[in-house]
């Protein structure tokens, strides 16, 4: 079964649900990390929170995590300065660089045990061709103040022909980090709600925000930090992020782990660290991003990292895999600031690709600093309203034609091969069928049930795959992912899918045998 090491290691949490209409300063929208770290933070600077989380807090995007605390962001440096200028790859620098000390800085004011160690962080090439890019980001790095070194040797056993060392980077546990901070928040009129899914936002003097239950908050001011923003009246986030899936496996081996956090340049990608824990030393194997809800077999992308394992390592038992969902911007830097220009009081942070840890924890800063101060000194390279640079022009067009053709494909009914009558569904599989003019997904569970859904994404009306591996339907367009029975697992879609019946249709398509 998949589940996260982080999951497995820490209790759930149980904060209440909203059960009345409330009055706050600052609502936030997402109880993971940049949601209770901006809280944390703003009640600090004392004003009031509530953190309105759709499940249970540090749960999704924080408890699938690889947890690198790091300003090394793959190749980034270079690219940021030959696209936007020194001060803004500065910016980016700085505030990543500050994240690693912010996060250990509020770790020991608040006692707080998160397996935080410092590390080394390494960027890897087994290819002549990332040679020259891997000496450019080097210097680019230096150029900006970041201890960097490049090497023709990295401590793991990983022929390679070229790498670059971040020092002084991080790692932690992110759980036993967010778990015992977000416990500082409640009281003095501030609190989170866990179960209290966000389904609308009204802009008017103040801001209403409007829970799955019809419960109101009414904020000064909001910060929506539900990783792929739900909000769709302004901003066309919708059309400038794109989600992407990732895979991790745990693995213990016989031989120590000698330390470091590793990543390579090349695709596919293979990234690596080590995590202390009850059954022993756990190295994390990552890498195979694919966009979410496209790609046929989501099983083999365990496999591949299986075998990456097994060449680099004596592989003794893999205890733990899971799953993450990050969200991807057009030009590769997260959208921080306000939602857009004209709406001074509504906060967004999201986008943070591969690299959330740091960027959430500038995320907060940033975000505390425009609400306190009125301005960030890393609010420019941020800012969510930036003017589209060439690269990323082209970047829009191609995401945005691929939204298209995934919107229009699921409308096709040619598209679904007709199921011929008595189709088997065996346990843990499914079939998608076309009844009546719907779309349904089914799918059969280990104790024999029958499970049917519509298959139409209540987000924006794309068509959901199957996913294998999570025995989830996921949307090739926006990333909404949901559960066999139809719940929501993944935003941005803010309302679950249809079930459907088993009618007489259904049922002289597929047999009662499995
Ligand atoms: Fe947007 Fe599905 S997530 S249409």
């Amino acid at each position: 079964m998949n589940i996260s090491f982080w999951l497995a290691s820490t209790p759930d949490t149980s904060y209440p649900s909203l059960d009345s209409d409330i009055k706050t300063d600052v609502a936030i929208v997402g109880g993971g990390l940049v949601g209770i770290l901006s809280a944390y933070l703003l009640k600090k600077a004392g004003y009031n929170v509530a953190v309105l989380e759709a499940g249970r807090i540090a749960k999704a995007t924080t408890g699938h995590t690889t947890a690198k605390i790091t300003s090394q962001h793959n190749l980034i440096y270079d690219k940021l300065i030959r696209q936007k200028g020194e001060e803004l790859a500065r910016q980016y620098a700085t505030a990543n660089e500050s994240a690693i000390k912010e996060i250990k800085k509020i770790a020991d004011e608040n006692k707080i045990e998160c397996d935080y160690i410092p590390q080394a962080a390494y960027i890897y090439t087994q290819q002549d061709k990332y040679i020259q890019q891997i000496e450019a980001e080097t210097q680019a790095a230096l150029s900006l103040g970041i201890k960097a070194h490049f090497l023709e040797e990295i401590p793991v056993p990983l022929k390679i022909i070229a790498a670059l060392r971040f020092d002084d980077q991080a790692q932690f546990h992110p759980r036993k980090f967010l778990l015992p901070l977000a416990s500082t928040i409640c009281g003095n009129n501030s609190q989170i709600y866990e179960n209290s899914r966000v389904v609308d936002l009204e802009e008017s003097l103040n801001y209403t925000l409007t829970t799955e239950q019809g419960k109101k908050v009414t904020a000064q001011k909001v910060i929506i930090a539900s990783h792929y923003p739900f909000y769709n009246k302004s901003g066309f986030y919708f059309a400038r992020i794109y989600p992407e899936r990732s895979y991790i496996i745990a693995i213990q081996a016989q031989e120590k782990y000698p330390g470091g956090m590793y990543i390579n340049a090349e695709e596919p990608p293979r990234s690596l660290r080590c995590q202390d824990s009850e059954k022993g030393e756990l190295i994390l194997v990552v890498g195979d991003n694919h966009k979410t809800g496209q790609g046929e077999n989501t099983s083999l992308h365990y496999q591949a990292l299986t075998e990456f394992a097994h060449e680099t390592f004596a592989v003794k038992n893999i205890p733990f895999r899971w799953s993450t969902q990050d969200c991807m911007t057009l030009d590769g830097i997260p959208y921080v600031g306000q939602y857009t220009s004209d709406t001074p009081n509504l906060y967004v942070a999201t986008g943070f690709g591969k690299w959330g840890m740091t960027n959430s924890m500038s995320a907060a800063m940033i975000l505390r600093d425009l609400i306190v101060e009125g301005s960030s000194p890393w609010q420019d390279v941020y800012n969510p309203s930036r003017q589209t640079v060439l690269a990323s022009a082209k970047n829009f067009v191609v995401e945005n034609l691929d939204v298209a053709k995934h919107l229009i494909d699921g409308k096709i009914e040619g598209k679904i091969s007709p199921l011929p009558e008595n189709t088997e569904i065996k346990a843990g599989e499914s079939k998608i069928m076309s009844v009546d003019g719907n779309r349904i997904g089914a799918f059969r569970d280990e104790q024999g049930t029958l499970h049917l859904i519509n298959t139409t994404c209540t987000h924006m009306g794309c068509e959901l795959n199957w996913n294998s591996a999570e025995q989830s339907w996921d949307c090739p367009c926006h990333g909404s992912r949901f559960s066999y029975d139809g719940d929501i697992l993944e935003g941005p879609a803010v309302h679950p899918l249809s079930a459907e019946k088993e009618t007489k249709t259904v049922s002289k398509l597929l047999t009662d045998e499995y």
